[in-house]
């Protein structure tokens, strides 16, 4: 499956990379050739949506800001499966991930149809709002884009980074190998 995926983690190599790139041993496990680096959103220039609507004004219409959005949207336009993994910053995605989901407002709801899979770490143990707030945001994005959820998965790392956390790993490599 055409798939890729969003670190929105400011750490290249940390919890939240560590679990999506068990999700991408599972996806990719019969077929590792297909297999594409993730998009590491800090090191990208994304600018803020700036409300102009243009993205909805026109038929096709497409976003405006000329940054690298553009060929992330080419991207995902070429994509079936979109993974989106952030740790939780203060209740929510971080805000470089936040910058990228604003950016989504520009995709066409009828690009086909595109599953999308939502990873999350977290400090707090559970019950925790953050990742629970962070799971209906996205359920509801995918049902106004349209997009068909793939499955949500988030781990809790105070106690236990997530590479040294088998279950967790386990886990993400089943989500990825049943997608
Ligand atoms: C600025 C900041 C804000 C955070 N806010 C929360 C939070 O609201 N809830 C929570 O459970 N964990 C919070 N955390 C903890 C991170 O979500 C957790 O350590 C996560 O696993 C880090 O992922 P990473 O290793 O990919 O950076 C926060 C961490 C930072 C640095």
């Amino acid at each position: 499956m055409k798939t890729i995926s969003f670190l929105g983690s400011p750490r290249r190599n940390g919890n939240t990379a560590a679990l999506l790139h068990r999700v991408l041993d599972g996806i990719y496990h019969d077929n590792d050739a297909e297999r594409e680096d993730s998009i590491f959103l800090h090191e990208k220039n994304i600018k803020a949506c700036n409300g102009c609507n243009a993205c909805k004004l026109e038929k096709n219409g497409i976003c405006i800001i000329k940054d690298d959005m553009q060929d992330l949207y080419r991207q995902i336009g070429k994509s079936e499966l979109i993974i989106l993994a952030s740790p939780i910053y203060w209740w929510s995605v971080t805000a470089q991930m936040k910058l990228f989901i604003d950016r989504l407002y520009g995709i066409n709801k009828d690009c086909g149809r595109k599953k999308v899979m939502m990873l999350m770490t977290y400090g707090g143990e559970l019950p925790n709002s953050g990742p629970e707030t962070v799971e209906k945001l996205f359920r509801e994005i995918c049902a106004y884009l349209h997009l068909e959820v793939a499955g949500v998965l988030g781990v809790c790392t105070e106690t236990c980074e997530v590479k040294d956390n088998p279950s967790a790993l386990q886990r993400a490599f089943e989500m990825g190998r049943n997608i």
